[in-house]
């Protein structure tokens, strides 16, 4: 393996001989990938190295070639590469192919398969945390690729409702009719909205009353939240439960659901959890009794305090 590919200084001898694993976007400095897989990977005894990689926008296809070519086993994708990914799979399962993005790649019989985890990941973290998901009304703000990404495992769990609401209403209708299909097998209704309606529902008494609501909006990178004031007070109650896929800080869409007594999580576990997912798929299911996905989280958390 070229240890160029990868983003550190990589001694030869630390790969020798190792299953090779990567994570690759841009940037890439940041990421808590290597920490988490090296974590699994001490749990069930795995002889792997998990390296970072940091292509520009168009090595993106060259150095994943190049990675797979040299024996790499598999990479996972984050920003901005995911739809790459996808292109660049020759196979993907059914729910990478519903997400129309990949965060997990891997070699296998000749062919370059794609998986998306993500909404897995966020099934198993709420799992993890008490919310049972059949016949609940979820609510998720936004409708760009993270929203894509976890809605067809949201849908598999079995919920009552599910609504979309994103600033430009076109794109919610959009999602609903490429995920109507698989909300019918499942029993779910399925709304678009507009965050503006919404909010105007909200503030008419005239809104749905929601047991998850889970921001899929990039507006916390912003540091704001996608809903007015207003229309927090009215969707935020006790029972409510406020998720927010950014993870490590709690963003302003978290302090209006704390202020109105809704429960509140962020992405951190589904970010443990959709490692997890990739770990398995690579290493084998058969691992799965062997990794421990939430004391490496609790160890995360306490790492980034
Ligand atoms: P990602 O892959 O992170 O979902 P994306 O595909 O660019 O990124 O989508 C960003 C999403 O966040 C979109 O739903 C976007 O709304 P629009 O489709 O109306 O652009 C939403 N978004 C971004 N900033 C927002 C803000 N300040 N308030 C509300 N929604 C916002």
């Amino acid at each position: 393996m070229d240890t160029k590919l990868f983003y550190d200084q990589v001694d030869p001898a630390a790969i020798l001989d190792r299953a090779c694993y990567a994570v690759v976007g841009n940037p890439i400095g940041h990421s808590k990938s290597p920490w988490i897989h090296q974590r699994f990977a001490e749990q069930a005894a795995q002889e792997m190295y998990y390296g970072r990689m940091q292509p520009s926008v168009e090595q993106f296809n060259t150095n994943a070639q190049a990675f797979f070519q040299q024996g790499g086993h598999g990479l996972n994708v984050t920003v901005p590469f995911k739809l790459e990914a996808c292109a660049f799979a020759t196979q993907l399962t059914a729910r990478a192919q519903l997400a129309g993005a990949v965060n997990t790649l891997w070699q296998e019989a000749g062919q370059i398969f794609g998986d998306n985890t993500d909404g897995l990941g966020l099934v198993s973290d709420l799992d993890a945390q008490g919310i049972e998901l059949k016949g609940m009304k979820i609510l998720i703000l936004g409708a760009g690729g993270a929203a894509r990404g976890v809605i067809g495992p949201l849908l598999a769990e079995g919920p009552a409702t599910v609504m979309i609401a994103n600033r430009s209403l076109g794109k919610a209708e959009q999602l609903v009719t490429l995920f109507a299909e698989l909300a019918q097998s499942k029993g779910v209704a399925m709304i678009a909205n507009s965050i503006e309606q919404l909010a105007t529902q909200a503030s008419s008494g005239t809104a749905h009353q929601f047991d998850l609501i889970i921001n899929a909006t990039a507006a916390s990178l912003e540091a704001i939240s996608p809903l007015s004031d207003q229309a927090a007070a009215q969707l935020f109650q006790p029972r409510t439960f406020a998720y927010d896929l950014v993870y490590g800080k709690l963003t302003p869409f978290m302090q209006q659901a704390l202020k109105h007594g809704s429960r509140v999580s962020d992405g951190l576990g589904m970010l443990v959890e959709q490692a997890a997912a990739a770990f398995l798929i690579w290493r084998g299911g058969a691992l799965s009794s062997a990794i421990n996905p939430r004391l490496v989280l609790t160890e995360l958390r306490h790492a980034l305090a």
